[in-house]
């Protein structure tokens, strides 16, 4: 409504330090569908279980490794939307005026930044380079979209994605700069996130446990719809440039 247009401005001229709390539904408009809606096409005969989960990549990395390949070489043909540019603008504008616009996301797209943000955590990873299953290397984004299975260049063993399966911790540094984005910031932004999946979906309460003012932009109520002081019930491409 008007009136949560207007509070959810209120609180973001008011608030120096912003942190946004982005999932599937900040790029849905770009054209990628949700994690659930992206078993389509030649993939629709498979479950999440086959290609999300460490089991499935150890039953059949050839066929978990073209999944996300395939999903790498989309995101090529898409592009941020007037949602992730207007966060972009906000924390340009917030970092002229001595504040900062954090992004702690858990979407594995790189939207965010090719729209000039700065992204503090990718919650669970990221398309844009395979990484080594023993050794730290981390390819670029053309090995990403090899159609063969790569090997690692430094010591031989296989590369896999570099994204956080069902069941696999967190990536410790995403954890700690998520952890403290949301400590620090003092207006929290959650955007296109069902806020089901652990512990990602936690860190919300931390702002939430610090009296932490929270917008919520989402079409449909989340998990973390109780925790929002403004609920903007629209999208994230219409919403944003509203109140940015
Ligand atoms: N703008 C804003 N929100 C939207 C839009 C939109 N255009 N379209 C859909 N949504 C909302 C939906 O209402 C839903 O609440 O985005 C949310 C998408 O929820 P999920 O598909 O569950 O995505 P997400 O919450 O990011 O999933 C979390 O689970 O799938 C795994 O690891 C994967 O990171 C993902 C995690």
């Amino acid at each position: 409504s008007a009136d949560d247009l207007a509070a959810a401005r209120r609180l973001i001229d008011d608030a120096a330090n912003v942190c946004v709390f982005s999932g599937a539904g900040m790029s849905a408009e770009s054209g990628i569908p949700t994690f659930r809606d992206a078993l389509t096409g030649l993939w629709a005969n498979y479950e999440p279980a086959d290609l999300a989960t460490p089991s499935g990549w150890r039953r059949d990395p050839d066929l978990v490794w073209g999944w996300y390949r395939d999903r790498a070489e989309t995101l090529r043909t898409v592009e941020p939307n007037d949602g992730h540019r207007a966060i972009a603008d906000l924390g340009r504008r917030k970092k002229l005026a001595g504040g900062r616009v954090s992004i702690v996301t858990q979407n594995v797209d790189d939207l965010h930044e090719r729209a000039g943000s700065t992204v503090d955590a990718h919650l669970h990873g990221s398309l844009i380079g395979p990484r080594c299953e023993t050794c730290p290397y981390r390819g670029d984004a053309d090995l990403s979209l090899a159609r063969e299975r790569p090997r690692c260049p430094r010591c031989g063993a296989s590369l896999r994605p570099d994204v956080v399966w069902f069941g696999e911790i967190l990536p410790k540094l995403a954890w700690l700069n998520a952890s403290a984005a949301v400590g620090q910031c003092d207006l929290l932004i959650i955007i296109g996130t069902s806020g089901v999946i652990r512990p990602a979906a936690n860190l919300p309460l931390l702002a939430a446990e610090a009296g932490t003012p929270i917008i919520e932009v989402n079409p449909e109520p989340s998990a973390l719809t109780p925790l929002a002081t403004v609920h903007l019930e629209s999208t994230a491409a219409a919403a944003l440039p509203a109140i940015s």
